[in-house]
């Protein structure tokens, strides 16, 4: 029987990137992938130190993962529990301590070292949290991946430590991946059956590798680059900063087909006084000019944002300022979250915390407002006819399920075989998270 490994990732879609790329890993060494923890010899979670909630998420997992392995060393069955991403980075030696089960822990830019580790496991508990000299991505197998829409990282980290966020410590300094390494990735990916990437990085539009002429090469010409790999049909990026929103970024929304339209752009609050406390770098104004310059090169463009309620000091009419930009700028999707202090930021020194109940009120308040945009826009989706990539089964027998241009999820009838095409689609109904529809005519390309 071949050994199994359980990868599960919790966060953002770097973890999601990451978590795939020690699933090669781990194939490498002859571990299957099991949806099933229980038949797991290795179980990886790849962790997430955003909010506090996230981490401690972690915890609870690996109180029940002690009781798994116990009763799996009962039957004779040897499990290694590992520990990965962010809260592995930030406390390493804290993990061992608070959870004795757990014999790895490897940070975001040591994990293709797993394999020693694992080995190193054996005698005594394992952990690598150094930002190597050497490059993962140089020491990482061929992608084996994966479906019909996949992730690429092409720039890690972030300098712009803005007040709240542990990012800059846990992933370290903005690193770019060059724009050969990128583009070879995606043809791999393609060769595979991807038709869709998503690029991604934590500062992504900061992204500056080097490019074919020796020169850095911006987002915009990454983009550009991507598009001319055979079999590629759709590309998105996330997550950007304001700041980086340059004029060849928004131009290639107009002018590069295959650069779908979304843009997912964080603004975390409406005013002024609270974006200048989290080092944000902009104003509300700004951020509105920007979201004018990307609708005048492509109208039909759907917003997304993240928001932070209750960052410490914020008054009841900052709040409403972020209200307003909400009101005013529309936006398709967005993630909001109360504020959480992080240990080692700026953010959490201070003292003048917002008390729970009243980031509660904010928290319910944006989200009523964010949640009936995000309705009127699925509704408003209802009689059109939209290109949908086709990704997987859906989820009663008989239908497929997939995406339009501007990322909201249809479930169809269709045969299995429409399967990475794509397919217009006669949008009928909107339900909560996903649209219904019916296939008109044949499969496109793009
Ligand atoms: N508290 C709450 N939300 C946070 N985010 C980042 N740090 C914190 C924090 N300390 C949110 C921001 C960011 C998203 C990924 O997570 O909105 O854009
Ligand atoms: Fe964190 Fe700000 Fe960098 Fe985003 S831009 S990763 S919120 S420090």
């Amino acid at each position: 029987m071949s050994k199994k490994a359980f990868v599960k990732s919790y966060g953002c879609q770097m973890n999601a990137y990451d978590a795939a790329r020690m699933a090669d890993v781990l194939a490498e060494q002859g571990f299957s992938a099991t949806d099933d923890v229980a038949e797991a010899d290795v179980v990886v979670l790849n962790t997430c130190h955003i909010r506090e909630k996230a981490a401690e998420k972690v915890y609870s997992e690996l109180g029940r993962l002690r009781v798994l392995k116990a009763a799996r060393r009962a039957a004779g069955h040897d499990t290694r529990i590992v520990v990965a991403g962010c809260v592995a980075q930030a406390e390493g030696p804290e993990i061992f301590a608070r959870a004795p089960t757990v014999d790895v822990v490897v940070g975001p830019q040591s994990y293709h070292r797993l394999p020693e580790l694992l080995a190193r496991s054996h005698e005594t508990r394992a952990r690598d949290t150094d930002f190597p000299v050497e490059d993962k991505f140089d020491h990482l197998p061929a992608r084996r991946t994966a479906g019909i829409s996949a992730f690429l990282t092409v720039q890690e980290g972030c300098d712009k430590f803005c007040a709240f966020c542990v990012v800059p410590y846990t992933r370290g300094a903005e690193v770019s991946r060059s724009v050969a390494a990128v583009v070879a990735e995606a043809g791999t990916l393609a060769a595979g059956g991807v038709r869709e990437i998503g690029l991604v990085g934590q500062n992504v539009n900061a992204y500056h590798g080097l490019g074919p002429d020796g020169r850095p090469a911006s987002l915009a010409d990454l983009i550009r680059a991507v598009a001319r790999v055979p079999g590629i049909a759709r590309i998105r990026y996330t997550t950007s900063h304001p700041n980086d929103m340059g004029d060849d970024l928004i131009a290639a929304h107009a002018e590069v087909p295959a650069l779908m339209p979304c843009l997912h752009l964080p603004v975390q609050s409406g005013s002024d006084r609270v974006l200048a406390a989290m080092n944000r770098r902009h104003t509300g104004d700004a951020y509105r000019r920007i979201i004018e310059r990307v609708r005048s090169s492509r109208p039909d463009i759907a917003l997304s944002s993240d928001f932070i309620v209750g960052f410490p000091g914020e008054t009841d009419a900052e709040f409403d300022a972020t209200m307003r930009l909400v009101a005013d700028i529309g936006f398709e999707a967005a993630y909001s979250f109360k504020y959480s202090p992080r240990p080692g930021t700026p953010a959490a020194e201070r003292t003048d915390a917002v008390p729970a109940a009243v980031m509660d009120a904010r928290l319910q308040a944006l989200q009523g407002l964010l949640d009936a945009q995000r309705h009127a826009y699925q509704r408003a989706a209802v009689g059109q006819v939209v290109a949908v990539l086709v990704e997987k089964a859906g989820r009663r027998p008989g239908q497929v399920a997939g995406k339009t241009p501007h990322l909201l999820a249809v479930q169809f009838d269709a045969p299995m075989s429409r399967i990475g095409q794509v397919v217009p689609v006669r949008i009928v109904e909107a339900g909560t998270n996903s649209l219904f529809g019916e296939a008109i005519g044949t499969a496109v390309a793009a």
